[in-house]
């Protein structure tokens, strides 16, 4: 196993949680963003995980990663709407926009996280014209509140041994044919 680094971002615990499975799956250290990380060169795995807030990844989150420089990087989030649905994937690519220089992103991984009650009574009240005052998000809303679960848990488990099992393979085939590594 690699050495991970997993540092993630998080307010109301669901990114927390998914982080603590990939830091138990993967034996790597576990750090809060707001903590200080330590210099990252030791590690093999950088995993950075963030909640979404506005289609990215959040504020505390937003200013860390472009302090992440040639790092090999797995990125990781938790949001109020469907897995893989294309707003959690843009999310992705804007996260990667802001990392810092000679990143490697190997993979990245996202559940459903409940969504705050406060924001969703807000979301509630306002107006017939906000975005966010529909039966599908009430109802999308209700589906995220039971995330992440042991599911979740699992497949972020299983997501680091697929990380693992992809280095495994990268190293085997551009140690053999180089022109692999590009
Ligand atoms: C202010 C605010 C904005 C949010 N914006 C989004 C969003 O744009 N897209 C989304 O899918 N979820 C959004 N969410 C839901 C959170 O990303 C989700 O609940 C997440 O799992 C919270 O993570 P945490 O428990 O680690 O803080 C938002 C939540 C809050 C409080």
């Amino acid at each position: 196993m690699s050495k991970w680094a997993v540092i993630y971002s998080s307010v109301t615990g669901n990114t927390k949680t998914v982080a603590e499975a990939m830091a138990r799956a993967s034996g790597g250290d576990l750090f809060n963003v707001n903590d200080n990380p330590p210099n990252l060169e030791q590690y093999e795995i950088v995993a950075l995980g963030y909640w979404l807030k506005r289609g990215g990844p959040d504020p505390l989150m937003k200013n860390f990663l472009p302090t992440v420089h040639n790092a090999r990087v797995v990125l990781f989030e938790t949001h109020g709407t469907e897995n893989g649905n294309e707003h959690a994937v843009t999310a992705f690519a804007r996260a990667a926009y802001l990392l810092g220089a000679g990143c490697d992103i190997i993979g990245t991984f996202d559940c459903q996280g409940k969504v705050n009650p406060a924001l969703i009574e807000r979301r509630k009240q306002a107006g017939a014209d906000d975005p966010h005052n529909s039966v599908d998000s009430v109802e999308r809303w209700e589906r995220a509140s039971i995330h992440p679960d042991e599911d979740d848990l699992r497949r972020a488990a299983e997501f680091v041994e697929k990380v693992e099992q992809k280095l495994i393979l990268r190293q085997k085939y551009t140690s053999a044919a180089p022109r692999f590594n590009r």
